[in-house]
């Protein structure tokens, strides 16, 4: 099969652990005899040092076309001083699954067994954590009308019906096919679009008889999910508790380096990424943790591709990896990108 999709390395560390997940999909394909066939194209801040917009018209229009975009990251401190849609993050990232329709982002926390004594948490919180986060992408305060004044500033929060509809049956038919509980975050005691939020949840949840439904206040969720993470199963809301709270799921895996995403819509298009950002701080120094982005490359043969095979290679080379001690900073060990996205690519080929 001819492999057709659209690279983004963006910003950061975004090349390094991109160069990484690029090796390990050229190995897939040689293993599986598929061809390769890359469009890559800027975005975010690299986009606007070569004098263009955070997301370019060829950039889109590539995404468009390959229906299927992998991403690295976007940001830095270079273009902090930048107003709104002139942003890498606004005018590019969220501009781009924005404009691709892109409202259901999936962020799964399942540690594996061989990094459990890097996280900061005591094993037996993490024994038995297997969750998905189903995050709203496309509206909420991240897309409301932004403003500033003489006295201050705001960011305003809406939530269309519709929007929690469509993410709320993603979020069950997804539970359907696990182990059918589904907890719904909110801030219902104090937000009117949360109020909102529980009715739809709670309306759209008839339709799902085989699954059960509770609906959690989020400054709870940031504690239960610590002090019980193995309690949940799919984890719906909306798309700032999202962020925040998917960071919080990544330290249950020992390091936000290692959680891939996918962020799918009506139609047949996905974009893969990173949940990480574009750690400016360790870029151009070979050491980040390509695991999330090599992640993120399979669950595009998946999803994308229907490629089950394949992807599973990649998420078994890379548990073996992390079995073998191949484990980069954020983790504790000494493993450069370089070195990990080989050894995965490696492993993948033989
Ligand atoms: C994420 C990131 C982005 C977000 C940033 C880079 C805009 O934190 O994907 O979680 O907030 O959505
Ligand atoms: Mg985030």
């Amino acid at each position: 099969m001819n492999i057709n999709f659209t690279y983004l390395p963006g910003d950061g560390i975004g090349p390094e652990i991109g160069a990484a997940s690029i090796d390990v999909l050229q190995a897939v394909a040689q293993k599986f005899s598929h061809t390769l066939d890359i469009e890559q194209h800027l975005i975010g801040g690299a986009a606007i040092d070569q004098g263009a917009k955070p997301l370019p018209q060829q950039t889109l229009a590539s995404a468009k076309r390959t229906g299927a975009v992998l991403l690295g990251a976007v940001g830095g401190p270079q273009w902090d001083h930048l107003q709104g849609a002139a942003r890498p993050e606004l005018g590019g990232l969220l501009a781009l699954r924005q404009k691709l329709g892109l409202y259901a982002n999936i962020r799964p926390a399942k540690p594996y067994p061989s990094l459990m004594a890097a996280s900061p948490l005591k094993r037996s919180y993490l024994e038995g954590v297997d969750f998905v986060i189903v995050r709203e992408l496309t509206g909420g305060i991240y897309f409301g009308e932004k403003g500033r004044d003489e006295n201050g500033a705001f960011d305003q929060c809406r939530y269309t019906k519709h929007e929690v509809e469509r993410i709320a049956h993603r979020a069950f038919r997804l539970a359907q096919t696990r182990r059918k509980k589904l907890t719904s975050v909110d801030k219902a005691n104090v937000l009117e679009t949360s109020r909102l939020w529980r009715e739809v949840v709670s309306r759209v949840a008839t339709n799902y008889p085989d699954v059960s439904l509770e609906h959690t206040l989020v400054d709870a969720m940031a504690m239960h999910m610590l002090s019980r993470g193995k309690d949940f199963d799919v984890i719906l809301t909306e798309n700032m508790f999202g962020d925040i709270l998917t960071d919080e799921a990544a330290m249950l895996c020992g390091s936000l380096g290692v959680i891939p995403s996918a962020s799918l819509g009506e139609n047949t298009s996905g974009l893969y990424e990173p949940i990480h950002g574009s750690a400016p701080d360790i870029a151009g120094q070979n050491k980040a943790n390509p695991v999330a982005m090599i992640l993120s490359a399979a669950w595009m043969l998946r999803a994308s591709f229907g490629l089950q095979a394949e992807a599973e290679a990649i998420e078994a080379a890379v548990a073996a990896a992390l079995s073998a001690g191949k484990i980069s900073a954020d983790l504790g060990g000494d493993c450069s990108t370089s070195e990990l996205g080989n050894w995965v690519a490696d492993y993948v080929r033989s």
